[in-house]
């Protein structure tokens, strides 16, 4: 499985209308999942992407013709011991209705959201749409572990003017993901592009951001690499975060750095974790600013973190006509030890002692 789109029949839709959230559960075509395995492969797929279309939605509106919008992403995963939990859906919660607020959008309320997101994935595995655990994950510590990927997003009402939304709507939608990076070779390039200016939309979790990420990564797939880095836009020297995930140095000195936050960087939630859990293990972490030079000079280990992207390592940053290899190319204890401990945590394996995950079944 990849990180690809098949949706769940069960969708979650609400759309703020006269000063108030109105949502429902709309149910798309489906038959049971031994049913649609079992189909041939041209109707399966005809199936999965007929629950991806909506008929009563406007095709006009300020998300596709301005892309004001934004989503989160969040993952329920299967747990070891049986069941489905969500990762901190507070923190995505709290974080949604900071980036609506932030695109002067009415917030969708936390408590709502709880429900919307929790209920989505349990009515979906009420009808058979969910995932087993399995033990095979654990051999590369989760690297290519299966998980239900959720994805709450924003959807402007219909208007054709460069207007604020006022009455968005927020949908729900829930599909089976793997790992979003091949594991292997992890190149990555230092990019021109910029992604986030001060001032601007850098830290809200908009859809418009993700355009240059989408340009800069094909250019540097075209390239050969699997990833790249952003530098900031002020001073072009010192690192951001990569592609559409947060990143992380583990210095030779034994200090973990990952860029502060501010107004251009994503305060990620799987960020936040390995902050904390590093913090735990008694490692130095710093949120400060870290040069490109310093970065190709001082770094033993390199990864990139997001709930997509889990703890990946980059084995190598390529600046200009500069490469520099960590590790001797290889992912490194420290990337596999947090790895370990932030999906163990994740997937049930390990205790959640800071409670964490919303069991869901
Ligand atoms: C996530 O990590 O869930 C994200 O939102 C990144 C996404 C663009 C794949």
């Amino acid at each position: 499985m990849a990180f690809a789109l098949n949706t769940y029949p069960i969708t979650y839709r609400s759309q703020f209308t006269d000063g108030k959230w109105s949502g429902e559960y709309l149910e798309k075509p489906h038959k049971t999942p031994e049913e649609e395995a079992a189909m041939n492969a041209d109707d399966r797929v005809r199936l999965e992407n007929s629950r991806n279309y909506y008929d009563d939605m406007p095709l006009v509106n300020y998300t596709s013709q301005y892309g004001l919008a934004c989503f989160e992403g969040l993952k329920a995963l299967p747990q070891k011991n049986g069941g489905l939990a969500i990762f901190r859906p507070d923190q995505n919660a709290a974080r949604f209705a900071r980036s609506m607020t932030g695109l002067c959008m009415p917030p969708f309320p936390e408590e709502l959201f709880m429900e919307a997101v929790t209920e989505t994935v349990k009515r979906n595995a009420q009808l058979g749409f969910t995932l087993k655990y399995n033990s095979d994950w654990e051999k590369d510590s989760y690297m290519t572990a299966d998980s239900v990927y959720i994805r709450p997003f924003t959807m402007g009402e219909g208007g054709i003017g460069v207007n604020l939304s006022i009455e968005p709507y927020v949908m729900v939608i829930t599909t089976p993901v793997s790992a979003y990076f091949k594991p292997g070779r992890s190149d990555a390039l230092v990019t021109d592009k910029i992604r986030a200016t001060p001032n601007g939309t850098g830290w809200i979790k908009a859809c418009s951001n993700y355009v240059i990420s989408a340009l800069a990564k094909s250019e540097a797939l075209k390239a050969g690499y699997m990833e790249c880095v952003y530098l900031d836009a002020t001073d072009r020297k010192y690192i951001e975060e990569g592609s559409s995930c947060n990143i992380f140095f583990y210095l030779k000195s034994g200090e973990l750095v990952t860029p502060e936050l501010g107004d251009t960087i994503l305060p990620g939630i799987t960020r936040a974790s390995i902050i904390e859990l590093s913090r735990d293990k008694g490692l130095k972490v710093s949120e400060r600013k870290i040069s490109i030079d310093e970065a190709m000079e001082e770094t033993k280990e390199c990864f990139v973190s997001g709930t997509a992207a889990g703890a990946t390592p980059l084995t190598s940053l390529t600046y200009k006509d500069k490469k520099a290899v960590f590790n001797d190319g290889n992912e490194g204890d420290f990337t596999v030890d947090i790895r370990d401990t932030i999906k163990g945590i994740q997937y049930g394996k390990l205790p959640d002692t800071k409670g964490w995950l919303v069991q869901v079944i």
